[in-house]
């Protein structure tokens, strides 16, 4: 399809959506784990329970294929993800530490940005100036040295800003309570623009 064919299906996309549950938000969380109801649902869900406007999806709720250099998955659900990502102001990544790294569902979707660099360039340059924060849970006390920086570095590929990471440890979860809400403060200072932002 022409790159004119894949602004057209995005549109069209768009406009569909429009009359379906996925609806603009502002502050827009986007949960990949291997549990539902698991430490990062959990966290995220604490951090989310003070920011009322915000939309938190679950990838796993997605249909969403591994990057394909010809985009042969261009009809699943990816592009409806980034078309929420193009219309917020800050975006939660939520993330397990898997073997040192994100999660699988996670670094699939990470994978499919590549399409915002190909057959959907506006949507990518649209990320310009958001700002994108991560929420994470492992086992250990602290996170992976290596575990925020794709994170971090893939915002700022796009342009982005970094907000930075809430972490906590699995066994630690039921008293983040606090710090999630902390957090939250500052997601929200950061998508009603009342928080200068440091980079
Ligand atoms: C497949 C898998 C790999 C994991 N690898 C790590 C790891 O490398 N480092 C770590 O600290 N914890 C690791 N853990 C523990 C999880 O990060 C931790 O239990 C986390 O809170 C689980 O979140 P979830 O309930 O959202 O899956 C791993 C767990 C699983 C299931």
């Amino acid at each position: 399809m022409s790159d004119a064919g894949d602004l057209a299906e995005w549109l069209r996309r768009v406009f569909e959506r429009r009359s379906q549950a996925e609806t603009p938000t502002d502050i827009l969380g986007i949960l990949g784990s291997s549990r539902n109801d698991g430490d990062t649902s959990t966290l995220a869900q604490a951090v989310f329970s003070h920011l009322p406007d915000a939309q938190l999806i679950n990838l796993n709720d997605y249909a969403i294929a591994p990057y394909h250099y010809h985009h042969r998955h261009r009809h699943d659900d990816f592009i409806n993800i980034a078309t929420l990502m193009s219309e917020a102001k800050t975006i939660v990544f939520a993330s397990p530490v898997y073997w040192y790294s994100m999660s699988g569902q996670m670094k699939i979707f990470f994978d499919r940005l590549t399409d915002l660099t190909e057959i959907y360039k506006p949507v990518g340059k649209s990320l310009k100036n958001k700002t994108a924060f991560l929420i994470a849970t492992g086992g250990t006390a602290k996170p992976p040295a290596a575990f925020e920086p794709p994170f971090a570095e893939t915002a700022r590929y796009f342009d982005m800003h970094w907000g930075g990471t809430l972490y906590a440890q699995a066994s630690n979860i039921s008293s983040a309570g606090e710090s999630a809400a902390i957090f939250a403060r500052k997601i929200e200072a950061m998508a009603s623009g009342r928080m200068i932002r440091a980079a």
